[in-house]
């Protein structure tokens, strides 16, 4: 269990404007440790494949790659849930996501107010600084980048 596990920086970025555009990335802070994470984006052309890479980095003087480095099909996930780690990542947004569908999609992709627990995690994170590196593409083309940075500190009590 964490003492600690809050959102600490939340950076997005398109890579082309007419495909998809990016009208809110932040986090907001609304008590002690206790930050929420809002996006707001709008995909302008319908489409049937959507690709995640999906990276956890550690810091260590500058992130390094950490344990876990995925790659999800979520048209594939959406249809048939075959990836662990696409499980946990649905868990943890679901409730605050209309991502929560099945392919195409179109339009607003929407998080609000999400929050970070620890027992949504379940992963054991050893005390640091983390960054969730989710580059999304569309037929195989980047076209977003969502990186999360978070904090994690555990109870060694
Ligand atoms: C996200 O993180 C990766 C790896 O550090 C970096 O290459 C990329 O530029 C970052 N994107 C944004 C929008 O900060
Ligand atoms: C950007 O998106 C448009 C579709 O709106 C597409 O025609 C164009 O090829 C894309 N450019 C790149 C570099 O992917
Ligand atoms: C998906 O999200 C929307 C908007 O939050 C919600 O109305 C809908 O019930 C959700 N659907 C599923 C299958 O969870």
């Amino acid at each position: 269990h964490a003492v600690v596990i809050k959102f600490t920086n939340f950076l997005c970025k398109s890579y082309n404007k007419s495909w998809v555009t990016v009208d809110q990335c932040r986090l907001k802070a609304i008590g002690r440790d206790k930050v929420t994470l809002n996006f707001e984006g709008n995909l302008l052309h319908p489409t049937n494949s959507i690709q995640v890479d999906f990276q956890i980095l550690k810091r260590a003087s500058g992130y390094k790659p950490w344990i876990i480095h995925t790659k999800i099909d979520v048209c594939r996930y959406f249809r048939k849930n075959y990836n662990a780690l696409a499980t946990i990542i649905h868990s943890i947004t679901k409730d605050f996501t209309n991502l929560n569908h099945s392919c195409p999609y179109v339009g607003r992709m929407i998080v609000k107010d999400m929050l970070l627990t620890a027992e949504q995690l379940k992963i054991p994170f050893p005390t640091g600084q983390y960054m969730a590196m989710l580059r999304w593409s569309y037929y195989n083309r980047l076209q977003l980048d969502t990186n999360v940075s978070f904090l994690f500190v555990e109870d060694f009590k």
